[in-house]
């Protein structure tokens, strides 16, 4: 007999596949989870395998949570994981909720609006930029999962990728390599002759391939003998009777299963399979009287269905998602008994399945084909038809809550292709658009008002709707993409429109919106010339859209290597904000800023400063964090700059505050970067490094590729210092192919593509320094004065001063070029003056030292500046540098006989580099102690496992304070316990035996904090 009486077939075969996912699901558990996609042709058995995993994963215990694309909700922002994770939230107590979200609650409320109305409190993000706010929704959203996932593993199961909507994707791929420590298995399937249709997805995949974060698993055909294992178990069969039977039905089918079920069904419908007696015959039949195709199959079956069941199954595909009974009710005219008439024929047939929910129920189709097919047969006219009722009926059973259900309605209408309904389309779509705004679904967004502005550019009759509006948030919409030509081309028509209009106020808007589209494509030129027009227009009873459109235009000059006509800009834009009383501080931070930002690059300082102080103070009043955060930002910049280490600290902890408060996760790599500079500086180079090891890894992860060619060279340089020259190479070499190095050294690339000095200069600095440590120091000149160039002619001057003169200057005295080191050390010199800069200054006097001794014969001179340069550095503190200074001024020292002078400076040296693993500063320092018959210290001890690491540094200040075991253990958050197995292992590496010698050493060494 069919065993599974109109149910599912048992499951053959696949075991292959199975033991994959149980696998995937071993590892997962242990926290390394990981992704597979399970792709094939519709009907070979994709949803049959994933939800038999499903069912594994609940016996053992997992959560489990199933979401399913539908191609009607493509446009629909997040649909698929909200379809999946819904049940589940839905069941968390409110407590365990708000544990599970961290705050986070106003982020996840966009991808389940439920949450939000469960008035969780909104937090400010105004200000933010929109793809800092959604990679904080993207973030927030994997912890939230991480979190769910900590106790009982996580498996979740999206089906149809084909369909999915495009923020559901750009979920999918955050999560997909995020979640590599966790107990979380994601498990999707799509069909794959369609995954061209749908180019996000195309994307995704490829992606996630490349990156290595997920198994493709594809699905084959059933093979002959599982297709006979098959019907061996469906009809309890002998094997011998359908031998041949099964031959014809596996050529027939090509061992689709789904093909399967519906040729056996037919068969058995139109009575070819019978039984009699509790067998089944038939058997013999030589051909299959049936159509050769799976879509002609269950066309002939859609055929034989009653004519109540068939209009109801093709309101159901029109629907195109799981349709509610009141819909059904409300649009199918039959009365209540023929409507369960009708759904008990449907489900019966296994053309309908009950999807039950707490609230209503649904009714969804078995297998997508159903629905395809059926729509298909429809006809464009009753397809239009069937649109239009179902938009009306679902119109007024939604009734006030209408505009929440934007999407579904605005499709339905659009579908509808009526006249008279038009307006009603172009309400619902401009909706939808909006609220796919809010949820910084740009895609789904522009999609929506894309239509909407076809439709009213095809019916110009439509007099309703905001036209104007439409077309500039369909602008923007484009804008936040990086669609920039096409965001142009649509303020085109806006600009054409607001002339025809005289409408100013709107062309001086208008103006600065292009460019921005100009500034951010790169066109600086043209974002130049708009802004001028821009000005032209605006109303000079409007001075906020002035200052608006001159700190736009100091902006872009300051891009285009203008640095002064620049600060004279946002200078002139300020005043007048200041004449005519602008009171906007939003504004006002954000040109304080600029400005901080273009005197960090020129000097003076103290201006810069005074400009931070007032960025930060006016984003205070504005109250928005996101402005707050960025002057915090600027002014560690300037301080490290500035070489102002205490201001460095204050700075990035402020500025690591409020990007906690906003739970973002890119801010804090920014300030991280900064602090890999720090900490490299004052010495702490194993905290440096981990602190950069982990900033580019997230920084990759989370797409941030500005950010990558900093940190790889601070990163570097530590790598060469300590003699892993492969790793710095390999680090310097990735910087300059992210810089674009082969067009640098030019000053071509600007007008066309923004010219990236900040990444530039140390790009150059990179590999210049490992040219320097390989002993070619002509190369090391070569390439370090082809970044000074650049920076000189876009006017970095402290870039200059701060990182490739003092290479440049070395590297020219190495290779005895005196006049050209006499050259820069001036020019150090005289820079650092005028700006004060301690850190250039210290230099110029290192290097004139060496000048004066090389090329003078002057040692007197040479001890003197090499001294002055030594304790300059350390009061910085920089105490690497100073070492480096110190082993020289050993040498002058000795050469005029004053050995014990000079062995004294060599074991400060020693002690610094052995300090810092610096391995060939050591190495040569040791020669040196050596030939100059001073022993050198054991190097075993001091040298240690390369010196302290960053927490034990950390131990080590503040043991020199005073602190006791327990305060440290406080601050630390740390056991004193711990604290105190750190401390031994402090007093073996530095060979020191109590806190007081501990402390002795902190304070020689230039450890101290600030
Ligand atoms: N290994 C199998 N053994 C028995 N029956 C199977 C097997 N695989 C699939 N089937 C049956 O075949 C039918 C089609 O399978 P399924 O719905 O899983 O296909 P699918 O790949 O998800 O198709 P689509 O791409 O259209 O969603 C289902 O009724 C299912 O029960
Ligand atoms: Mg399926």
């Amino acid at each position: 007999m069919l065993k599974s009486d109109g149910g599912e077939a048992p499951l053959v075969g696949r075991s292959a596949e199975l033991a994959l996912l149980s696998k995937t699901m071993d590892e997962a558990t242990k926290g390394s989870g990981r992704s597979v996609f399970v792709v094939g042709e519709g009907g070979i058995g994709k949803t049959r395998l994933v939800t038999a995993a499903a069912d594994r994963a609940l016996k053992r215990g997992w959560q489990v949570a199933i979401g399913r694309a539908y191609p009607v909700e493509t446009g629909v922002p997040y649909a698929l994981f909200s379809d999946a994770l819904l049940p589940l939230v839905r069941k968390l107590e409110p407590a365990s909720l708000s544990v599970l979200t961290r705050g986070g609650a106003s982020e996840l409320g966009h991808v389940f609006p439920y949450l939000t109305s469960l008035g969780t409190p909104e937090r400010a993000s105004a200000g933010a930029d929109p793809s800092e706010i959604k990679a904080r929704l993207l973030w927030n959203f994997t912890q939230f999962l991480g979190r769910l996932a900590t106790k009982q593993p996580l498996l979740i199961v999206l089906e149809n990728l084909q369909w999915a909507d495009a923020s559901s994707l750009e979920l999918l791929h955050f999560i997909a390599r995020q979640i590599g420590e966790q107990k979380i298995f994601l498990l999707a399937t799509f069909n794959e002759a369609e995954r061209e249709s749908n180019p996000v997805l195309r994307t995704t995949e490829q992606s996630l391939l490349r990156l290595g974060c997920v198994t493709v698993q594809k699905l084959t055909a059933l093979a002959p003998p599982e297709v006979e294992e098959l019907l061996q178990r469906m009809f309890d069969a002998n094997r011998d009777t359908t031998r041949h039977f099964s031959a014809l039905l596996y050529d027939w089918t090509r061992g689709n299963p789904f093909f399967i079920e519906e040729t056996l069904k037919s068969l058995v419908d139109s009575g070819a399979l019978s039984r009699t007696n509790g067998h089944w015959s038939g058997w013999e039949m030589q051909t299959i009287p049936l159509p050769s195709t799976i879509r002609d199959v269950i066309k002939a079956r859609i055929d034989r269905l009653p004519t109540d069941a068939r209009s109801l199954a093709n309101l159901a595909a029109v629907i195109g998602t799981r349709a509610a009974h009141d819909t059904l009710s409300k649009v199918s005219g039959l009365s209540e008994e023929g409507i369960i008439a009708a759904l008990d024929e449907l489900l019966a047939q296994r053309f309908l399945q009950e999807t039950g929910d707490a609230d209503a129920i649904h009714y969804d189709f078995t297998h997508p084909l159903l629905q395809q097919v059926l729509y298909a047969e429809l006809g464009q006219a009753r397809v239009r038809l069937l649109h239009a009722m179902i938009a009306e009926a679902l119109e007024s059973l939604y009734g006030n809550a209408a505009s929440l259900h934007a999407d579904e309605l605005a499709l339905h209408y659009a579908r509808a292709h009526s006249q008279s309904l038009a307006g009603k389309a172009v309400g619902y779509l401009y909706a939808a658009g909006r609220a796919a705004l809010q949820k910084y679904a740009n895609r789904e967004a522009a999609n929506y008002l894309a239509a909407a502005l076809e439709q009213l550019d095809r019916d110009p009759t439509i007099s309703d709707a905001p036209r104007d509006e439409i077309l500039q948030t369909l602008a923007r919409t484009r804008q936040r993409l990086g669609e920039y030509d096409a965001a142009l081309q649509l303020w085109r028509r806006a600009r054409d429109n607001a002339e025809a209009q005289g409408d100013r106020t709107a062309l001086a808007d208008i103006d600065y919106r292009m460019g921005l589209a100009s500034y951010w494509s790169g066109k600086f030129s043209d974002a130049l010339s708009h802004y001028e027009s821009g000005l032209a227009a605006a109303e000079p009873a409007d001075p906020t859209t002035i200052v608006r459109l001159r700190l736009a235009k100091g902006i872009a000059l300051q891009d285009l290597g203008r640095l002064k006509e620049a600060q004279a800009e946002v200078e002139s834009a300020l005043s007048l904000a200041a004449a005519s009383g602008v009171e906007n501080a939003s504004l006002l931070s954000r040109a304080h800023r600029a400005l901080l930002l273009l005197y960090s690059w020129t000097g003076p300082f103290d201006l810069a400063r005074k400009h931070g102080e007032q960025a930060v103070a006016y984003a205070e009043e504005a109250g928005q964090h996101m402005l707050e955060w960025s002057a915090h930002w600027g002014l560690a910049l300037l301080a490290g700059l500035s070489v102002d280490a205490p201001s460095v600290v204050t700075h990035v902890k402020r500025s690591d505050e409020l990007a906690e408060q906003m739970h973002s996760p890119l801010l804090p790599l920014w300030s991280a970067e900064i602090q890999v500079q720090y900490l490299s500086g004052i010495g702490d180079w194993d905290g440096a490094l981990a602190v950069a090891e982990r900033t580019i890894s997230q920084a990759k992860s989370l797409n941030q590729r500005m950010l990558l060619p900093r940190l790889y060279v601070w990163s570097g340089l530590i790598y060469l210092w300590r003699g892993a020259e492969e790793k710095a190479k390999e680090y310097f070499d990735l910087a300059w192919q992210i810089t674009g190095g082969e067009k640098t050294g030019s000053l071509e690339g600007v007008g066309a593509r923004p010219l990236d000095v900040p990444s530039i200069v140390p790009s150059h600095l990179g590999l210049a320094s490992y040219h320097l440590a390989k002993g070619d120091p002509a190369e090391a000149v070569r390439i370090g004065e082809a970044g000074l160039a650049i920076a000189d002619r876009t006017g970095y001057i402290v870039w200059s001063l701060q990182w490739l003169l003092p290479v440049i200057g070395e590297a020219a005295l190495l290779a005895r070029d005196f006049d050209r080191a006499a050259m820069h050390s001036a020019r150090m010199r005289r820079d650092a003056g005028r700006l004060n800069h301690r850190l250039g200054l210290a230099y110029a006097d290192a290097c004139d030292g060496l000048i004066a001794w090389f090329r003078d014969g002057n040692h007197g001179r040479a001890i003197e500046l090499l001294r002055s340069a030594a304790s300059q550095l350390e009061s910085i503190p920089f105490p690497p540098q100073a070492a480096r200074v110190r082993r020289k001024l050993a040498g002058a020292l000795v050469e005029i006989g004053q050995r014990e002078e000079g062995a004294k400076e060599l074991r400060k040296a020693h002690d610094v580099l052995a300090r810092l693993g610096a391995v060939d500063e050591l190495t040569g320092t040791r020669e040196e102690m050596r030939d100059r018959g001073v022993r050198p210290p054991p190097k075993t001890i001091t040298t240690g496992a390369a010196g302290l690491t960053g927490r034990e540094v950390e131990i080590a200040r503040m043991v020199a304070s005073r602190k006791s075991n327990k305060e440290i253990g406080g601050a630390l958050q740390i056991s004193s316990r711990t604290v105190s197995t750190h401390l031994s292992n402090i007093f073996v590496k530095l060979s020191v035996t109590s806190r007081g010698e501990l402390a002795d050493f902190v304070r020689q060494n230039g450890l101290l904090e600030g």
